[in-house]
């Protein structure tokens, strides 16, 4: 059986929904291990319920000589600490650090992001906000696989919502999680059969590009 490991930073919401949709058999797959950059995160909660290892590394941990963090250093060990687990699949669901390029280099291909935006719009922190100060009216989340630019890589799946005129930032942002918890099982199906990969920057799904917008562009 396919084995994914996940990362987190948080509640870590969207691994529940895929260590749900593991267990119904939604995903033909074995979730191994969840790791975190927050030993505090619910998401190691999460996955201790349900037998998953879980595993927090202190980013304070990893220091260069002038005493600043070290993010190279960071990264190889969580590349070493993943690798003893030998994933096919490695998914971002809420990790909150920037990715060194050799991590980024070593599961290309194989790492997938949930971004809570219409991607490319609104790359990095925010994205519910700035769609509400920019007067959107419709606003989404994108699963994306993990290129060196950050919420840069191909579109693989969005979901779209509507921006009320009476939300904020933390209704929109529920609005947006209802919609990830379906989305991001569904493409992590995909990729477990198979269906899914990324060449020369570009996803295909069944051997067909995806458009900028992903699967199901309107
Ligand atoms: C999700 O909304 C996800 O899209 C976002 O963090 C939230 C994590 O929620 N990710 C990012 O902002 C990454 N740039 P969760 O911990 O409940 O899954």
């Amino acid at each position: 059986m396919k084995n994914i490991v996940v990362l987190v930073s948080g509640s870590g919401s969207n691994l529940q929904a895929i260590i749900d949709a593991c267990e119904k058999k939604h995903i033909n797959a074995k979730i191994t291990a969840v790791f975190s950059n927050k030993a505090d995160a619910y998401g190691l909660e999460r996955a201790r319920s349900h037998n998953i290892n879980a595993h927090s590394i202190s980013a304070h941990m990893f220091l260069d000589a002038q005493g600043k963090p070290d993010r190279e250093a960071f990264d190889a060990h969580l590349m070493k600490q993943i690798d003893k687990y030998q994933p096919d699949l490695v998914i971002l669901a809420g990790y909150m650090r920037i990715l060194s390029p050799s991590f980024v280099a070593h599961y290309l291909g194989k790492m997938v992001n949930i971004h809570p935006s219409l991607l490319p719009k609104y790359a990095g922190l925010h994205t519910h906000q700035r769609a509400i100060d920019a007067g959107d009216s419709e606003h989404g989340t994108s699963v994306h696989f993990v290129t060196e630019e950050l919420d840069g890589g191909p579109v693989i799946l969005q979901a779209k919502v509507p921006v009320f005129e009476d939300d904020d930032a933390t209704s929109l942002a529920e609005r947006v999680l209802v919609q990830e918890h379906s989305i991001y099982p569904i493409v992590t199906q995909w990729f477990i059969e198979g269906r899914l990969d990324m060449r020369n920057q570009q996803a295909y799904l069944d051997g067909k590009p995806l458009g900028m917008h992903g699967y199901a562009e309107d």
